[in-house]
């Protein structure tokens, strides 16, 4: 037991003023979880020796809290081609990149995790030990890169460790005082899909002219209090509930009664809290149609079905609700719920970075609403942002990481941004980004949209970025504005030459926005522009491309 070995037992209450005694941060970087344990038996060491301590996951660390720091020990593992863990990549990026403070206070040893099979053993932890010594940073002692069989390695490292932080770490305080780790590892944030933050929602504002033939929102919420972080990339969940007006007519047209009983996983509620809040009303989907045709019998429904693709067509040019309308019938308010899907809340790429915008969060939202059949159709998510949630009122979201959407590493990277359309969000969270930071590399931005005079979204913003410099290029193409339709894809390959320069220069290529038409022809203009300007066979420029997307350097965030 710890009293046995002699050493001070860890009893004694979290303190506010233990903090003026030097500390000592574990922070660990873990995909599998190996360097988290380790991270925790270096933990119980360091009480068992009675130095101040947290443990902390690089995922719950604000990169820039790294500056308060003076004693740290970083776990951390590799992966693949020399990748951080998920957890890591934040502040493996923030101390490689242009805002990393010096860190002349800072003393610091790291432990590496790899697997010496690869080509980058263990890079992730020699990234950290590099970054940190060119930031001014102290090495308490030798890195350790550890491989698959890193026990025995790892536990002399840290007893010799501890035995060397002596000096640093005890006698600073007589009282010592070991903080609980459950009170100081808490999580950045607690909320995740299943359990969203209740946010508000600052503002919703039309940037679509008045003519225009799209109804586009820039909406802006706020994560005060929550503790949720995203970078741009990253996308942010939206729970809805749909619109009154659908639920009462899915009621109506089944011949059911709202405030009958119903079991939704497992949970009872009202018919209509179920349809409102829980089950899938507006996304067509073919689960939907087979069990509605087996319960009410329908030989049209049936017949429906017989052809693959026939059906497909068919769903896709309609919402659930004309299905019924086109079949309506009788059942019970339970087979109506078993037939629905539950609801999913909706992914928006994040159209904002925190470096500017604090703790808010910013959409670009297209507000889908239609006429078809003779009836207003309306999108389940936008239909609530942009329609049913009032400035100040409450909505639920949580953040989706996304890291094979993500800036540059390097801020001297250039940058090639494709973004018709609501397809501009990510970019402009790239641009606030790159724009705090201070960036040094070359932005080139592509956007379209159907008219210049009503659909150039955040004109003011890019054309601010142009005059600053921040923005190199901007080239536009309205597809609208003249007779033939002209759409990012030209315009790429107008400037074909100048795309493939950069390109050799080692730029990024991203793409966002329409997966089925947009993403694909920009490929394809992507491909003959390395074909044409690179000299290159149509195989040469596939393996090209290829070798962008390997490399990261191309990027797509389609939908
Ligand atoms: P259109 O609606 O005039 O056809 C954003 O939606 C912009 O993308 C609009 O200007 C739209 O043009 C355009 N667009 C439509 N299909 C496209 C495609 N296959 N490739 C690129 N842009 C496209």
């Amino acid at each position: 037991g710890l009293s046995a070995s002699g050493a001070p037992v860890a009893s004694v209450a979290p303190s506010a003023s233990s903090s003026s005694a030097p500390g000592l941060t574990i922070l660990y970087g873990s995909q599998t979880g190996n360097a988290k344990a380790l991270a925790h038996q270096f933990k119980t060491k360091a009480d068992a020796a009675g130095y101040t301590n947290k443990l902390v996951s690089m995922a719950d660390f604000k990169p820039r809290q790294i500056k308060n720091e003076t004693h740290m020990v970083v776990f951390v593992s590799t992966h693949g081609e020399g990748d951080a863990p998920d957890d890591a990549m934040e502040l493996h990026e923030f101390l490689g990149g242009k805002k990393a403070p010096k860190l002349p206070a800072l003393n610091y040893a790291v432990l590496s995790l790899g697997d010496s099979s690869y080509e980058f053993f263990c890079q992730t932890g020699k990234d950290f030990d590099s970054r940190l010594a060119a930031l001014g940073a102290k090495a308490l002692c030798e890195r350790a890169d550890c491989d698959v069989d890193f026990e025995q390695q790892a536990a002399d490292w840290s007893d010799k460790l501890i035995t060397q932080l002596k000096d640093d770490l005890s006698g600073a305080s007589q009282q010592v005082t070991t903080e609980s780790s459950a009170s100081v590892s808490q999580p950045a944030s607690q909320y995740d899909k299943q359990r969203p933050f209740a946010a508000s929602l600052i503002e919703s504002q039309k940037i679509t002219g008045r003519d225009s033939v799209k109804d586009i929102r820039h909406i802006e919420i706020s994560l005060e209090d929550s503790g949720l972080t995203y970078k741009p990339g990253d996308a942010l969940g939206v729970w809805f509930t749909n619109a009154p007006a659908l639920v009462d007519e899915f009621i109506s047209l089944l011949s059911l009664n709202g405030d009958s009983q119903v079991t939704v996983k497992e949970e009872s509620m009202s018919l209509r809290q179920a349809l409102s809040e829980k089950l899938e009303l507006t996304l067509s989907y073919p689960g939907f149609v087979k069990a509605y045709q087996e319960q009410l019998q329908s030989s049209a429904l049936k017949s429906l079905m017989d052809d693959a693709a026939t059906f497909r067509t068919y769903l896709s040019e309609r919402q659930l609700i004309d299905i019924v309308r086109e079949h309506p019938g009788k059942l019970a308010p339970q087979q109506l719920v078993d037939a629905l899907r539950p609801l999913a809340p909706r992914l928006y790429s994040i159209a904002s970075s925190q470096a500017e915008v604090e703790d808010e969060v910013h959409l670009t939202v297209a507000h889908v609403d239609y006429m078809a059949f003779g009836q207003r159709h309306q999108g389940g998510a936008s239909g609530f942002l942009c329609e049913r949630v009032e400035e100040g009122q409450e909505v639920k979201v949580y953040v989706e990481k996304n890291n094979h959407f993500s800036l540059p590493e390097s801020d001297d990277t250039p940058i090639i941004m494709v973004g018709p359309g609501t397809g501009i969000a990510p970019f402009r969270a790239f641009m606030q980004e790159r724009d705090a930071r201070e960036a040094e590399g070359k932005n080139w931005l592509f956007f379209g949209n159907p008219h210049f005079t009503q659909d150039f979204l955040y004109q003011v913003e890019w054309q601010g970025y142009k005059k600053s410099g921040l923005l190199t290029n901007i080239t536009l193409a309205f597809s609208r504005d003249q007779k033939e339709k002209i759409y990012v894809q030209h315009r790429l390959m107008e400037h074909g030459k100048e795309v493939f320069e950069w390109l050799e220069a080692g730029a990024h290529f991203y793409v966002c926005g329409d997966a089925m038409h947009m993403a694909k022809d920009v490929e394809g203009a992507l491909l003959h522009i390395v074909e044409k300007f690179g000299n290159k066979s149509e195989q040469e420029a596939k393996e090209y491309v290829l070798a962008l997307r390997k490399a990261k350097r191309y990027q797509k965030d389609v939908y």
